[in-house]
């Protein structure tokens, strides 16, 4: 690694993820599904970006492109400064082993069949990782650090609660010694007394192991909570990124704005999330002309259905792409 604090451990340029739509016996394609369509952003070292949006903007798309787990259909990934997949760059398996995902339903990412000792050994196997003999002990090590007890490694998932679960789904994550964990909606699931926990959970292996976060969440309060920078995605492109403070005090984009509005409460017990919009949302699969939230848009005038608006960089770190704001 270069380590060099000028180069962000990611960046992330013009990231497209399309899917066929394919029909009849023919199968022939009658349209794309633009999940992710031009997102872009850096990532530095130790670092949390919050990307936020409704429910289909492309969130989970854009994670599972990152960690290799679905192809994208353009773009360009920079890791440590080395082009993702070309021939002077960095190879796909040194990226995937350093670029990891946490899913939000520990459950059904988690093998009901094998033991919390193989689930987290698998990897180590898998990249030859430490010795045969020294394994069972580095699994050991991993449990305690996120707060599983090493009586419970030779238990099955289904023995455990919720929470503990998605800490063997973290456990997971961490035993390759990943620089980047892609974290989607890795609390939703829980309940909100335990989604502390983890969150707090997360916050503390940052400090101790350095890990970067993409942390993907409906919950503002949650990204709020653990993130230094947030991007706002909508229907496949980020609309508005900045830091923390600045995002939550001085929205620039309507969509922000708008989420913002409807966020209901700060109080966990009070939260929701933001999807309260009555009005039709537009598909992935028919995107509007122009800038994708002109139909919702109360700001909206006649170059908003004709130009894409250009994320532009209103103040340093703060991007936004609206034509009229
Ligand atoms: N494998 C696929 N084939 C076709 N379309 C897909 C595929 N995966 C996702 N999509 C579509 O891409 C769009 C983005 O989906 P994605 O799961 O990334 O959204 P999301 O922001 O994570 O939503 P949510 O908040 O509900 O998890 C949606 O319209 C979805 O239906
Ligand atoms: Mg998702």
């Amino acid at each position: 690694m270069t380590a060099d604090p000028q180069i962000p451990l990611l960046s992330v340029r013009d990231l497209k993820v399309h899917f066929p739509i394919h029909r009849g016996v023919l199968q022939r394609q009658v349209g794309t599904v633009r999940a992710v369509d031009g997102v872009s952003f850096d990532l530095g070292r130790n670092e949390t970006l919050g990307l936020v949006g409704e429910s289909g903007c492309g969130k989970s798309t854009t994670g599972l492109a990152l960690t290799g787990l679905v192809p994208p259909t353009e773009g360009t990934v920079m890791f440590d400064g080395k082009r993702v997949g070309s021939e002077s760059g960095v190879d796909l398996q040194t990226y995937r082993r350093r670029m990891q995902i946490v899913f939000q339903d520990p459950y059904s990412s988690l093998n009901p069949r094998q033991r919390v000792s193989d689930i987290l050994r698998v990897p180590l196997d898998i990249h030859g990782i430490g010795t045969r003999a020294e394994r069972p002990q580095m699994v050991l090590d991993m449990m305690e650090r996120v707060g599983l007890r090493p009586d419970q490694a030779r238990n099955y998932p289904h023995q455990f609660s919720g929470g503990q679960r998605q800490r063997i789904g973290i456990a997971r994550a961490l035993m390759l010694n990943p620089d980047v964990i892609v974290c989607d909606e890795p609390v939703s699931a829980l309940d909100v007394s335990v989604q502390a926990q983890i969150l707090n959970l997360l916050r503390d292996l940052q400090a101790e192991l350095g890990v970067a976060f993409l942390f993907i969440s409906h919950d503002l309060g949650v990204v709020e909570h653990i993130a230094r920078k947030v991007a706002v995605m909508y229907l496949g492109k980020i609309v508005e990124m900045a830091d923390r403070r600045t995002l939550f005090a001085n929205p620039v984009h309507p969509y922000t704005e708008r989420l913002l509005g409807s966020m209901p409460s700060l109080d966990p017990r009070k939260r929701h999330s933001f999807e309260v919009a009555s009005d039709d949302i537009p598909s992935a699969t028919s995107i509007p002309s122009g800038c994708a939230f002109r139909t919702r848009c109360p700001l909206a005038t006649a170059v908003c259905a004709k130009e894409v608006p250009p994320a532009t960089e209103r103040a340093p770190g703060h991007v936004v792409a609206c034509h009229n704001r």
